[in-house]
């Protein structure tokens, strides 16, 4: 089946009457806390657009939360996982081995930073990885605790959701959370109190406070941040944060997981945001794009700490599917084939000028920041730091009637985030960025 046509399509209202016939019964058949950012249903997606019942072609500027950065209908995924399913779908790699396991482990023990040994381990979900990381830093260090940021989105299981740092909507009445977890500040630039110049330095205090003092590090299994804070919204620490965190790791034996779940395959113009920072982390958690739209997850890390758990330590009914391990060797092609992290660069050439163009006396938009094709804008009261997070669901609810698929994310809800597929056309994505410009025009 061919992608649907590349081109911005808005046939009806946006929701269309398709579309929110079902949402009627969509709002009888689910569980309330299923939430929705548009509430269209879709009929097909595929290169740089999503198109719904009612026949709207809307620009897609979310991939699915980062995931189908190849597009979500890849022909060469789509090949892969057609060829797998008719094979098998299912055998549980803990009963009976299959070699698209071992090839997608060799993959990303290839492809993630560092040219020390490692191993891997296939899981399903990101924070099903995130989990298991911490409990690889566990069982190898023997230590009990975990230091995680403030801004921190690592999951919605009982760990992960223990380690993120916002509330509502992610905690609110799902208490008591996981033990021996400890939050440190995150040096958000715009937002940290003494000025951007001071964030790192005093971050740095911070989190050594922390473990030295208060935990003490001889207790610590694991820092685990995100290179660039996604859900938190898009923040990139200041230049030599983290890797100053990762060489408090090495020295007190702690070890420094990368949270790379919405940053990783390239992203942010690098095949690993931490390569923009020069740091090799000790274990790396991937997931989204991995596998371009299906379920895979992974932790890729040192040999020696993989290899801490005994054998049916680690594993899952379905993890490392093995439909959804051909679709990560198609996609990990095309990423790697068609160039996809040096599209992430000339994505955010193109974008980033447009983005800081709206910036000024009078305007909401307080920040334009992120790296490559993960750049956001954080909207705020003019000439103050005051988030608006009304600003930022007017813009955002102007793209959606506009067919133009906008994220908002952050701690305080009013970052707009950019995530196009990498593949995306690029008069589409100037189309956008065009409607994403009298979205911020009209809110002013
Ligand atoms: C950095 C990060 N870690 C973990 C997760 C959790 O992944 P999943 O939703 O697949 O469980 C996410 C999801 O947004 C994420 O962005």
């Amino acid at each position: 089946m061919s992608q649907p046509e590349q081109r911005r399509i808005v046939a009806t209202a946006i929701p269309g009457p398709a579309s929110t016939a079902l949402q009627e019964q969509r709002s009888a058949e689910l569980a309330g806390g299923l939430g929705t950012t548009m509430p269209v249903f879709v009929e097909r997606a595929g290169g740089g657009v999503v198109v719904d019942v009612d026949g709207n072609h809307i620009i897609d500027l979310a991939s699915g939360i980062a995931v189908t950065s190849v597009g979500a209908a890849h022909p060469e995924v789509v090949r892969r996982i057609t060829e797998q399913a008719e094979r098998f779908t299912h055998t549980c790699f803990l009963v009976t081995q299959y070699e698209g396991f071992v090839e997608v482990a060799a993959a990303l023990n290839r492809l993630t930073p560092g040219d020390h040994a490692k191993k891997t381990a296939l899981f399903t979900t990101g924070s099903e990885a995130v989990e298991n990381a911490v409990k690889i830093a566990r069982a190898a260090t023997g230590r009990p605790a975990v230091v995680v940021l403030g801004h921190a989105y690592h999951g919605r299981t009982l760990l992960t959701m223990s380690m993120t740092g916002k509330n509502v909507p992610y905690k609110d009445g799902f208490g008591p959370f996981a033990p021996e977890v400890y939050r440190v500040p995150s040096p958000y630039p715009f937002r940290w109190p003494s000025g951007p110049e001071h964030a790192a330095e005093e971050a740095l205090a911070a989190l050594r406070e922390t473990v030295l003092t208060q935990i003490g590090a001889h207790n610590v299994a694991a820092i685990v941040a995100e290179p660039i804070q996604g859900e938190g919204g898009f923040i990139v620490p200041p230049a030599g944060y983290l890797k100053a965190v990762q060489e408090l790791a090495t020295e007190h034996g702690i070890v420094f997981v990368a949270d790379e779940i919405q940053t990783g395959f390239g992203r942010t113009g690098a095949m690993f945001a931490c390569e923009h920072d020069g740091v090799v982390p000790d274990l790396v958690t991937t997931a989204k794009a991995l596998a371009g739209g299906m379920p895979l997850a992974a932790v890729t890390g040192r040999a020696e700490l993989m290899d801490s758990v005994a054998p049916g330590g680690l594993g899952g009914t379905y993890a490392g599917n093995p439909v959804a391990c051909a679709a990560a060797l198609g996609t990990l092609e095309v990423i790697e084939r068609d160039g996809l992290v040096e599209r992430a660069r000339e994505i955010e050439a193109r974008v980033r000028p447009r983005l800081e163009a709206l910036q000024g006396a009078g305007s909401p938009v307080g920040e334009v920041r992120g790296r490559g094709a993960m750049l956001a804008l954080e909207l705020v009261r003019p000439g103050t730091t005051e988030p608006a997070p009304d600003i930022a669901r007017a813009i955002a609810a102007h793209c959606h009637r506009e067919g133009v698929l906008t994220l908002v994310c952050g701690t305080f809800g009013n970052v707009i985030r950019l995530l196009p597929p990498l593949v995306i056309p690029m008069d589409l994505l100037d189309e956008a960025v065009t409607v994403l410009e009298s979205a911020v025009a009209a809110a002013r």
